[in-house]
């Protein structure tokens, strides 16, 4: 059983065990023939890709880091994905490198530099993995690393990270998304998971469709709750719908590719907020920013690198 579901703490005391015999499947989570093919979930997105879809990604970028602009700052997109917030960045000023492991995702982020990028010195893209340490030194050290959504998905989660954070200058910040742990929540997703990677491929689509419908008929019931009890106290019913539209398109993200990389994406580990923090603070890092998920989705995190302690009585542990 990988390290991330097996009995932790007090938290995980209560987990069903029919739900730990079905996830007590034989591969590692970081088996390379089981790794999502993210990067062609990624090629499908980038038809979808038009001006507000990148505004929206810029604006979120620009909330989280809390930042009108990254004008000649030097920007890490570890995990790059589709590309999108590497493009982002460039149009917030930046000097980028992105990197995935993925080499459709590399692909991606070359698309999108040559269809948007007017000096495409400004962009670097690589292929190379978080889990590389040789790469990652070689790269040097950035005022912005941007890792969202990717240790997670590495099967080496912790390790990750740590190695991550030695790219970060001091005084430079560390974007992190990592899923929540939702205890046996989180469990029951990697069961789903688990069995998308185990269908043939014809049946996956009928699969993200399913395990879809279900996921939006719960969301769709609890907002409707949420409508009602707001009639019921007079306040405006619709903002639960407003919040749910929002949501969706905070990160310029489509829907359909969003599932399925939600459904498919794997390897896969959860954290909770709380043990992101301690890490972090353990290795001299404060938390400026947090974005907590209500649900399966991910924590938002921005740190900055002080090199010291925020703990009175620990020193950090300075990489
Ligand atoms: C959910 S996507 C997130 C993409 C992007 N960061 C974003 O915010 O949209 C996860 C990405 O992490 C990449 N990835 C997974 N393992 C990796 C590794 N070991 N090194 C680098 N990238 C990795 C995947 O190929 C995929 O493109």
């Amino acid at each position: 059983m990988p390290a991330a579901f097996a009995p932790a703490g007090p938290g995980t005391f209560f987990q069903p065990v029919i739900v730990n015999k079905l996830c007590d499947m034989t591969d590692e989570p970081d088996s390379a023939n089981t790794k999502f093919a993210f990067g062609k979930n990624w090629a499908g997105f980038l038809e979808t890709l038009n001006d507000k879809k990148i505004k929206a990604a810029q604006e979120s970028m620009q909330r989280l880091l809390g930042i009108d602009d990254l004008q000649n700052r030097r920007f890490l997109d570890a995990g790059s994905g589709s590309g999108l917030f590497s493009l982002s960045a460039y149009r917030l000023g930046a000097q980028v490198t992105s990197f995935d492991v993925d080499h459709d995702s590399v692909g991606c982020a070359q698309e999108l530099r040559e269809r948007f990028c007017e000096d495409e010195s400004r962009w670097i893209v690589l292929h190379g993995s978080l889990t590389d340490t040789d790469f990652l030194k070689d790269m040097g050290r950035f005022d912005v690393v941007y890792c969202w959504g990717v240790a997670h998905h590495t099967g080496q989660m912790w390790s990750s990270i740590d190695h991550l954070i030695r790219n970060v200058d001091s005084g430079g910040l560390l974007v992190l998304a990592i899923y929540n742990d939702q205890l046996y929540i989180s469990r029951a997703w990697y069961l789903v998971k688990r069995i998308y990677q185990r269908l043939p491929g014809w049946l996956r689509p009928g699969y993200v469709v399913a395990v879809g419908s279900v996921t939006f008929l719960k969301r769709l019931s609890m907002t409707l709750l949420a409508g009602i009890l707001r009639l019921v106290a007079f306040r405006n019913p619709l903002i639960p719908f407003t919040n749910w539209i929002r949501q969706t398109q905070a990160r310029g993200m489509h829907g359909w590719h969003d599932l399925v990389d939600w459904v498919g994406g794997w390897p896969f580990e959860v954290a909770r907020p709380e043990e992101i923090f301690r890490f972090m603070r353990d290795r001299g890092f404060q938390l400026q920013e947090l974005i907590t998920s209500t649900g399966h989705g991910c924590n938002e995190f921005v740190f900055v690198r002080t090199n010291e302690s925020t703990h009175p009585l620990k020193s950090a542990e300075v990489v």
